[in-house]
């Protein structure tokens, strides 16, 4: 909302409008009548989804079916925000938007049969694919590293999942131009570079100027109950021939850390 400067802008919370409801979505989207949709709504609690499965698969897919049949109707364009867990992780080179979906766990599928099902019914949408998310508002890894570090001497994160952390506002920035360039089809949307969680933590903690030891341990050490996926880096070439270049994860990361509330005391 704060990047879409010059242009009317409505926006919907899930008070506004339960995306599973199909008849109050087309009310809303009637209403609104807009050129675009940016549909960023989704149940995202990715272990929570393997233990509800028809919520994941109601909200995910479902939602968006019902979001993207309004925006047809009032003749709008959807962007639709899809996830790199649509693969399986086995590949060791950044994914391109035309390899195979496999993905290994529930919330995964939810976004890939989403996708599949949104591309059958509007082949115009646009499918952005983010990995990582961080941003002031809200729960996201640095937060909780930063909180952790805070009381604690050291930690253990994983160091076998590599991906491409992606802030918000520089995504935020990709969706206002995508939109602007009328993109349609599959593109990756994260931020330059890539690392593993333990590489995250680690710069997280200096990046604060604490002295938190950050420990490498792996993925079966720290069991949970969604599988995630080993690789998930994005390739960048589809969103490089639409003209968007995006800034490094590390300068996002600087950028997060000034933004965020210091803390009191
Ligand atoms: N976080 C990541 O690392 C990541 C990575 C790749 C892709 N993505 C995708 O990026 C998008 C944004 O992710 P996020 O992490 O920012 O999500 P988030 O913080 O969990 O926010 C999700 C939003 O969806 C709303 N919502 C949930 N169920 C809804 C429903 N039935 N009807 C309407 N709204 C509903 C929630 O509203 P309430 O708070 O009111 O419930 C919340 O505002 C999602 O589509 C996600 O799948 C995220």
């Amino acid at each position: 909302m704060r990047e879409w400067a010059g242009d009317v802008v409505t926006g919907l919370s899930s008070g506004d409008a339960d995306i599973r409801d199909a008849k109050r979505v087309r009310q809303v989207v009637e209403q609104a009548r807009p050129d675009w949709v940016v549909l960023a709504a989704a149940y995202t609690d990715v272990d929570g989804c393997e233990s509800n499965q028809d919520l994941a698969f109601a909200v995910n897919r479902d939602g968006p079916v019902n979001v993207a049949t309004a925006a047809k109707e009032v003749g709008a364009r959807l962007l639709f925000l899809s996830s790199d867990y649509v693969f399986d992780g086995k590949k060791s080179t950044p994914y391109e938007v035309d390899d195979a979906r496999n993905p290994q766990g529930v919330y995964g599928r939810t976004k890939a049969e989403a996708e599949i099902r949104l591309l059958e019914l509007m082949p115009d949408c646009c499918i952005a694919r983010t990995s990582w998310l961080f941003g002031i508002d809200g729960k996201c890894f640095p937060d909780t590293i930063l909180k952790l570090a805070a009381n604690r001497p050291a930690l253990d994160v994983v160091n076998d999942q590599r991906g491409c952390p992606t802030y918000t506002v520089d995504l935020a920035r990709a969706i206002v131009q995508l939109c602007r360039k009328n993109a349609q089809g599959i593109v990756h949307v994260t931020d330059e570079g890539d690392c593993t969680w333990f590489e995250f933590a680690t710069e997280i903690v200096s990046g604060a100027g604490l002295a938190t030891i950050v420990r490498p341990v792996s993925s079966q050490q720290m069991a949970r109950p969604a599988p995630r996926p080993a690789y998930s880096v994005l390739s960048a070439t589809t969103l490089r021939a639409l003209g968007i270049e995006m800034p490094s994860w590390r300068d996002a990361l600087s950028r997060y850390l000034q933004a965020r509330p210091k803390p009191i005391g």
